[in-house]
């Protein structure tokens, strides 16, 4: 009995000991089932004093559940020990998540991407007219002569194809889109006024690369048709508009006479240049303005090809490239640089 005793007081102590050097959960999970487990050394013994008398068996079993107790608290405790600086470090240590990672076996760091300085635009244009209302509207970029032409009061052999040369791909029939006002066609057919919709997206022209042209470009459209809108409220849109999309609060327009076909009256709108505020420099040409946008009042002919009744309904149209504002905005001055996919061109526009 007294051997017996003393053995699970050696045990105690033993395990008492050896729990404060556990440094790990993963230690502590083993300690428990090695030493208070089914096939620990305790429960060994505890099946060994079949010898005993039954009061020796009791006080003995009593000694050795307090024991069992006893080591599986200081073993909690450990384990909440443990914890508790497992807490404290994570707490300590602050992780940079936004590090770039490692290129595999060369030791550089991954450089970070940006976005393309026209799809940055593009986004800042469709924030921009949402806030007016505008919804997004596209159209497809293989059109029809009569969506692209025809329904825009340009029907064959009209003057103002000139132009726009394309490039056909069946003749008289699909053509890559010389601009995006084949969508406001696409638009009014299939939807019933008021309508106010921006319509960016890719057109094509059969022009030679230089710095100012492309064969293929980005413009925006935009499009508002109720029973009032007039040429004022055009301008205020715009005016609130390009100060946003230029970060400028002192925008000031400049409406001039012109013609397209599909618009009448026909309207070019500048803006003051936001460079040197009107005093003349050498990005607005000593003029003070910058030319925008083409715009005006939407031809009643064209709304009566998509059967919209001109005597109830009117509004305006407009629009532009794209590629321009941002080359106008952020200094660009050859147009080819937006295509060559140049890292060192690309990656200036890192904050956009
Ligand atoms: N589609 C014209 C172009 O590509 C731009 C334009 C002018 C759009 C006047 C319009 C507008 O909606 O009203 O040159």
């Amino acid at each position: 009995m007294e051997k017996i005793k003393k053995d699970v007081e050696k045990i105690w102590k033993t395990s008492i000991s050896a729990i404060e050097t556990l440094e790990n959960l993963e230690d502590i999970k083993k300690f428990h089932s090695t030493n208070l487990g089914k096939n620990s050394d305790l429960s060994a013994i505890l099946r060994n004093i079949s010898k005993l008398t039954i009061s020796e068996r009791k006080e003995i079993g009593q000694f050795a559940n307090k024991v069992k107790e006893n080591i599986s608290n200081n073993l909690k405790q450990q384990e909440e020990k443990l914890r508790q600086t497992l807490y404290d470090k994570e707490d300590s240590e602050t992780i940079d998540t936004t590090i770039s990672g490692y290129k595999l076996n060369t030791g550089k760091t991954l450089s970070i991407g940006s976005i393309h300085p026209i799809s940055a635009m593009i986004k800042l244009i469709e924030d921009t007219f949402a806030v007016y209302g505008f919804e997004i509207a596209e159209g497809p970029e293989i059109e029809t002569d009569w969506f692209c032409f025809q329904a825009l009061n340009i029907p064959i052999g009209h003057p103002a194809r000139d132009m726009q040369d394309t490039f056909y791909i069946k003749e008289d029939e699909l053509l890559p889109r010389t601009h995006t006002s084949s969508v406001q066609i696409r638009t009014m057919q299939n939807n019933a006024p008021p309508i106010r919709i921006i319509a960016p997206g890719k057109v094509y022209r059969n022009e030679n690369s230089d710095s100012r042209h492309s064969f293929m470009f980005h413009q925006f459209e935009g499009l508002v048709i109720d029973d009032k809108s007039n040429l004022k409220d055009l301008s205020n849109i715009l005016q609130g508009a390009l100060k946003r999309i230029f970060d400028n609060e002192n925008i000031r327009l400049r409406i001039r006479n012109s013609y397209f076909p599909f618009t009448e009256p026909s309207i070019e709108i500048d803006c003051s240049c936001i460079f040197c505020d009107m005093k003349g420099c050498k990005i607005c040409s000593n003029k003070g303005w910058l030319e925008l946008l083409g715009a005006g009042m939407v031809h009643p002919q064209v709304l009566r090809n998509v059967n919209i009744d001109p005597n109830k309904y009117q509004g305006f149209a407009f629009g532009t490239g794209i590629e321009r504002l941002v080359m106008i905005k952020d200094r660009v001055d050859d147009t080819r640089l937006f295509y060559e996919n140049d890292i060192r061109f690309l990656s200036q526009f890192r904050n956009i």
